[in-house]
This record gives C-alpha cells, structure tokens and sequence, in this order.
C-alpha cells in the first residue's frame, strides 16, 4: 500500500495546524522537524529530530516563510535529505504577507531547487497566506489536490 507522510517545520504553530489538518484527510503520518534552536536568524542550524522519509512514497513538506524565504530549519533539513528519486513530493508553506511573491513562491522554488538536487520531482506546490479571508477555501483547495496520487 502506498504511504504518505507530512513533514513540517513550525515556529509559532500555523504551518503545525495546516500539517495536521493534510494529515488526518489523507490519513497520512505525521513528524515534525525539531532544531537545537527556533531562532529564525540563527547562522548554524542544528537538527535534533530528523523524520525519515525512506520508506515513504508521498512526501508533502510544510514550512513558514522566514525573511521571504523557506524557514532556515526546513532549509536544512532537505538539504540533509538522501536521494528522494521516485517520490511524489508536494510543498506549502504558509505566510503572513498579502502576496506570494513577498515570500511564499520564492520559499517555494527554494524548497523544489533543493528537491531537484536531491532527484525529486515536486508535483503541486501551495503558498498559504494567513492574512487572506480565504484562506480556509485555498486550505481545503489544496488538501484536495494533494489527495490524489
Ligand atoms: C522571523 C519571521 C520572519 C517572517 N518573514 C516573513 C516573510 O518574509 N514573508 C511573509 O509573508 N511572512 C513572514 N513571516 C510570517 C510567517 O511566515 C507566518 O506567520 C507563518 O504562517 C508562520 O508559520 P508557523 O506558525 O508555522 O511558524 C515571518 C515570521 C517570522 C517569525
């Protein structure tokens, strides 16, 4: 049967909420990725909790936006990752700013560059802006499209 897991990385618990919500409608696992330290601006990240995705076939990654970019912890956590060939992989990230692209496509295409490197196809790819009135419709939006494998 095939396995699905939600890995994410959350500071303040809006991405945690979203990871959680994909991964009861799927009926996925679910790990977080812990660090030594939160501090966003931390030069030297270091990992305590790695969530293995070996025997995983759908990968969905969750992150927030950092200084209009992927989470520095996300960051390093795939790019510690070994070959990710074969997977289907889906990205969001969530974000406070009113535009994707004041943060959330960039976090994005960071995530599916590092993907890339590692053999990975990314298939959907969701910027969550949790300042939007709609944002509970791009929510359920996006658990649907990830849904089908
Ligand atoms: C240090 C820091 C930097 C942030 N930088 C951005 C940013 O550049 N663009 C943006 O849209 N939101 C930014 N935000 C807002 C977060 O991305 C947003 O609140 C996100 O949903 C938080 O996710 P979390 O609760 O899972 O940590 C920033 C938040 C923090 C704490």
């Amino acid at each position: 049967m095939m396995k699905t897991k939600v890995v994410f990385y959350s500071k303040t618990g809006n991405t945690e909420s979203v990871a959680k919500r994909i991964a009861s409608v799927l009926n996925a696992d679910i790990e977080r990725i812990y660090a030594v330290s939160d501090d966003p601006n931390i030069f030297n990240v270091e990992l305590m909790l790695i969530p293995d995705v070996k025997n995983v076939d759908h990968v969905i990654f969750g992150s927030p936006v950092h200084g209009f970019s992927v989470s520095k912890i996300m960051n390093a956590y795939l790019n510690q990752l070994p070959d990710l060939k074969g997977k289907t992989i889906d990205l969001f990230v969530t974000h406070f700013f009113p535009y994707a692209w004041m943060g959330g496509t960039r976090s994005l295409k960071q995530m599916r560059d590092i993907i890339a490197y590692k053999g990975g196809t990314v298939r959907h790819m969701v910027s969550i802006n949790w300042k939007n009135r709609k944002r509970e419709m791009d929510i359920m939006n996006m658990i649907s499209t990830f849904q089908n494998v």
